[in-house]
């Protein structure tokens, strides 16, 4: 029998030296490429003979999917997996899992830094400061309103693994917190110690600060448009960790432009890297991350180690942590039906 293979499409680290000796002590055979952007007849060579592939931003097309020649397990190094067509592994029986856990403090955490950096104006404040620096005197005449949080209202959409955390960690403010999530269980909610759910409109209109935490999907995809920021207090603020294309980017420019909010606090873009001539970037009131959220030293470990643990899994039978295309599970029992 051949040695077990684990191949890398590409990745962001800037070497796999300790996946490769870790897999070597289990006489796991070990492969990584950058091919992000190569043609799919060169991605096909190299991963064909994978028994787990472990994918970054490089799409993963059906035809490349059919390339494979023994493969169990597609795994997706991060949370999102737009890049892999996952009908096409389920009708292979091919398993694709993500990895949902690693870097939900660190989401959280900069969730509330935005919220923060928004609130108390940090950026306009450096901006004075410089100025003040030149003209030799402090200069106020320029300042935004600020509000005290303690007793404002945060309104959190979405509530689930990042958006529970939002919750916990915002605590100390002595904020107000209203939760927007239809599908939220129960039993979680129980265990947040919230006795209600709000409508989206009712949470926009009563909210200092609106945080975003669902995922994007055709029901979520610009679900904050020029109707809901309308809606919106003009002293609060918008703060999107989550992804570019639930908010209406052209709809956010014009309501702070326009002053329909007073600001927000941005990670994600409906076009990632944005274009130069992004309007988000010409405002002032728009505190602005590189899509950074996730980032962390610890959760930059956390997650190789997730993947090797997917591995393991995979290779010893198991079904990996978060499988991403559940439907696979008839195609893999159909099949265990028909070997018998
Ligand atoms: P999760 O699946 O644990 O929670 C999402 C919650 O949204 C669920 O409770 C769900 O019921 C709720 N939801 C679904 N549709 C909704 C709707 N129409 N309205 C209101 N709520 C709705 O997801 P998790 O792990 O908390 O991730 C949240 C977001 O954070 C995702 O969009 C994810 O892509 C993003 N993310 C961003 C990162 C970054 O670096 N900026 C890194 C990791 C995740």
């Amino acid at each position: 029998m051949s040695r077990a293979k684990v191949v890398v499409t590409d990745y962001i680290e800037p070497d796999l030296d300790w996946e490769a000796g870790e897999l070597a002590k289990r006489d796991i055979e070990f492969a990584a490429y950058q091919l992000k952007f190569a043609p799919q007849e060169e991605v096909i060579a190299a991963i064909r003979d994978a028994d787990v592939l472990i994918v970054n931003m490089r799409p993963i097309t059906a035809e490349i999917i059919n390339a494979l020649e023994r493969c169990k397990l597609i795994i997706r190094h991060g949370v999102g997996y737009d890049n892999i067509d996952l009908g096409a592994a389920a009708a292979r029986g091919i398993r694709v899992a993500n990895e949902p856990e690693y870097c939900l403090e660190e989401v959280a955490e900069q969730t509330v830094a935005l919220m923060m950096a928004c609130a108390r104006g940090l950026f306009q404040s450096r901006h004075l400061l410089e100025l003040a620096v030149e003209k030799g005197q402090w200069d106020f005449s320029g300042l935004r309103p600020a509000h005290r949080l303690k007793s404002q209202t945060l309104g959190i959409i979405g509530c689930g693994r990042i958006g529970s955390r939002v919750y916990h960690r915002t605590e100390g403010f002595g904020m107000r917190r209203i939760i927007c999530d239809p599908y939220l269980p129960e039993k979680h909610l129980r265990y947040l110690g919230i006795d209600r759910r709000y409508e989206l409109d009712e949470l926009l209109a009563e909210s200092d600060i609106v945080t975003l935490h669902c995922p994007l999907n055709d029901e979520t995809r610009h679900m904050i448009n020029e109707e809901k920021l309308q809606m919106m207090k003009p002293s609060a603020y918008l703060v999107n960790t989550a992804r570019g294309a639930i908010v209406d980017t052209e709809a956010l420019t014009k309501a702070l432009e326009e002053g329909w909010i007073a600001g927000a606090g941005v990670d994600v873009y409906e076009i990632e890297p944005p274009p130069g001539d992004l309007g988000l970037l010409q405002q002032e009131n728009a505190t602005l991350s590189a899509h950074l959220a996730w980032y962390s030293e610890e959760s930059g470990w956390q997650i190789r180690e997730d993947i090797l643990e997917d591995v393991y899994r995979c290779l010893a039978g198991e079904p990996p942590l978060s499988t991403i295309n559940p439907q696979v599970e008839q195609v893999l029992g159909d099949r265990v039906y028909r070997e018998v």
